[in-house]
This record gives structure tokens, C-alpha cells and sequence, in this order.
């Protein structure tokens, strides 16, 4: 059952986005092709897929964190409430850019200047943002002890640094973060505590989150709804549980059957991932496909509105 009142407008909108970036030697890259989704507020959005299926690329595009010569082409909308996010300026970006959506990454050493202390790091976003909370107050809500505030990133631990991108981005007050495979560096325990503590702030805080992940079970746990993206496509979305125990297209059934099981021996997809220099005609996946025809070589539609596929034979 989904729980999120379809009435209510999403908070992000992504409308049949395509972008097209210019790399220096490959040329054209066509990184997304006609994707579109929403998420509502309080919601936890999935999203898998193999690696350059396009995953960080739209995560970029929701705050419109590119450079410029790095695109080719891009069209498309990203709304925020309601509001372009492609079309606004910097200064209207800035309004947005971690006051209202925040990005937490894989690796959070590199979000942290290592020779700035982290009180330092609270003074810049208290000045900047003028938050509700203190930061003991922060520090406490993601389980770190105030002495940190004495210590340089290369003080803490990966698990450590990780929650104090979280406290910055809770600091200054998003409403929607992005999690771009934020617990792939950690260790297992590190891995676990940090997604208890996203579920905690989810449930506390009312946040909405996109979550990137190549671990199925983290996005089973922590998400209500995903999608799967393949060759810049958005190929399946739906409830997680039912994407998880009913997948639908081709390319997510063989990753569902990709998750190591006890006692069976281990599956992989064969084949390779699509050239994305040359732009996609049909399913991207047809090459690897059992079942697919002649037809998945012409234009494929998401079929259907609750559980959405892109597959003419699921
Ligand atoms: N700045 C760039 N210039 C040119 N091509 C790029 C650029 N950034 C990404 N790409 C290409 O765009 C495609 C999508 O990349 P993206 O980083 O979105 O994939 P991803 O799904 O996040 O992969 P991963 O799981 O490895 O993080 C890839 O082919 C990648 O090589
Ligand atoms: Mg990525």
C-alpha cells in the first residue's frame, strides 16, 4: 500500500529529463534519456541500477551541480516545489543548495577541508544558515560527543565522518537530502549504524530522502519506493517491496536474482553495459536480454501508474 496522499504535490518533480554530457575524448556521453519521476515529502526513494546507469547523474541534476562546458545538451525539468531548478540562477541555487536539499557522499572525507577544525565547520554554517539547533544539539541527534568539535576530519573515522556530513546537512536545515551511496566506504557496523540512524531521522525529523545504493537490502530496508535506471533509462519504478518480490523488467529480475543467497551459487549478468556515446534506440537492454524481439528496438513506454515498467513483455 502506498501511505504518501497522491493529492498532496510532490516535492520533486523530474520531468522527461535527457542530458547529454561532452567528454573530452569519448565525445558525447547520453547519460539520461527521457527519465521522469516525483517524490513526496517524508518519502524514501531507492535508486539502483549498475554502475553508470546514470544514478549520480540525475542526483546532480536535482541541484543543478554541473559545470557548464561539461553538458552537451539538457532538457527536460527539475522542479522543487514547483519551481525549475534548470532554470534558476546562481543566486536563486544558492537559496536552495543545502538550505533546502543537501547531498551526502560515498566518500565524506572529501566533502571536509582536513586542515579546518570542525568547530570551524559549525561557525561557517551558523553564519551562513542561522539554524534552529546548536550544534550539540545537531551532534547529539546523529550520536556524536561534543569533542569533536576540537578535532580535524582526519581525526574521525569513516562511520564518524559520515554522521558529520549528516549533522551539516540537519545544521542547515534541508528538507530533502540526497544520499549518494553514503555507506559503501564504511565498514559493516559503520554501514549499519548509519542507515539506523537515517531511518531514526526519518521517522524524527520528517525528512525526504533519495537514497543511491548498489546494496538491494539497504534500499529494502530503508525505502518505500525506487527505481531502477539502466543505460540512462529509467526501466522500473514502483514500491520497493513489490519491485523487490515481483520485479517486472528483464534487467531488475536478473539483479534481484543477483543478490547472494546461502547455499546457491552465485548469478551475474552477462554481457556488457551499453555504449553510451552512441545515443539508445529501443530497450537498452535488449542486447542482454532473454525475451526481447524485434519490437524493443523501436521506442519502449513505461507501462502502467502504480508499479511502472519499461518492457513491452512484463
Ligand atoms: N562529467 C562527465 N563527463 C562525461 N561523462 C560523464 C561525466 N559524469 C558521468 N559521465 C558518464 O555518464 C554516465 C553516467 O554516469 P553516473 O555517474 O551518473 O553513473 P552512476 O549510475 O552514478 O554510476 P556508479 O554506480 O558507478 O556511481 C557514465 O557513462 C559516466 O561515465
Ligand atoms: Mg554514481
Amino acid at each position: 500500500m502506498d501511505l504518501f496522499d497522491r493529492k498532496e504535490k510532490p516535492i520533486i518533480e523530474v520531468k522527461n529529463l535527457s542530458l547529454t554530457y561532452r567528454h573530452r575524448r569519448q565525445g558525447l556521453v547520453y547519460a539520461l534519456s527521457d527519465v521522469s519521476f516525483e517524490i513526496f515529502k517524508g518519502q524514501f526513494l531507492g535508486i539502483a541500477g549498475e554502475s553508470g546507469s546514470g544514478k549520480s547523474t540525475v542526483c546532480k541534476a536535482i541541484m543543478k551541480l554541473f559545470r557548464e562546458w561539461e553538458i552537451a545538451d539538457i532538457s527536460g525539468e527539475v522542479l522543487y516545489r514547483g519551481n525549475n531548478v534548470l532554470k534558476m540562477s546562481w543566486k536563486e541555487l544558492q537559496e536552495i543548495r543545502g538550505r533546502r536539499i543537501a547531498m551526502i557522499f560515498q566518500q565524506p572525507c572529501n566533502s571536509f577541508n582536513p586542515v579546518v577544525k570542525i568547530s570551524a565547520v559549525f561557525a561557517e554554517i551558523e553564519k551562513r544558515f542561522s539554524p534552529k539547533f546548536s550544534a550539540e544539539e545537531i551532534l547529539e541527534t546523529v550520536g556524536l560527543e561534543k569533542r569533536v568539535l576540537d578535532l580535524f576530519p582526519h581525526n574521525l573515522s569513516g562511520g564518524m565522518l559520515q554522521r558529520l556530513q549528516l549533522a551539516v546537512v540537519l545544521l542547515a536545515g534541508a528538507e530533502v537530502i540526497i544520499a549518494d551511496e553514503p555507506t559503501s566506504s564504511l565498514d559493516a557496523r559503520a554501514q549499519f549504524e548509519i542507515i539506523n540512524l537515517l531511518k531514526d531521522l526519518a521517522r524524527n525529523e520528517g525528512l525526504t530522502m533519495i537514497f543511491v545504493s548498489h546494496n538491494l537490502r539497504l534500499i529494502k530496508y530503508l525505502t518505500q519506493r525506487m527505481i531502477v535506471f539502466y543505460g540512462g533509462f529509467l526501466v522500473e519504478e514502483g514500491p520497493t517491496e513489490e519491485v523487490m518480490e515481483n520485479p517486472l523488467h528483464p534487467y531488475v529480475k536478473d539483479l534481484v536474482k543477483c543478490l547472494p543467497e546461502r547455499e546457491k551459487p552465485f548469478f551475474s549478468i552477462g554481457g556488457f553495459p551499453p555504449d553510451l556515446t552512441k545515443k539508445a534506440e529501443g530497450c537498452p537492454y535488449r542486447e542482454r536480454c532473454a525475451i526481447a524481439e524485434d519490437v524493443c528496438r523501436g521506442r519502449v513506454p513505461l507501462k502502467r501508474q502504480y508499479h511502472k515498467v519499461m518492457c513491452f513483455y512484463a
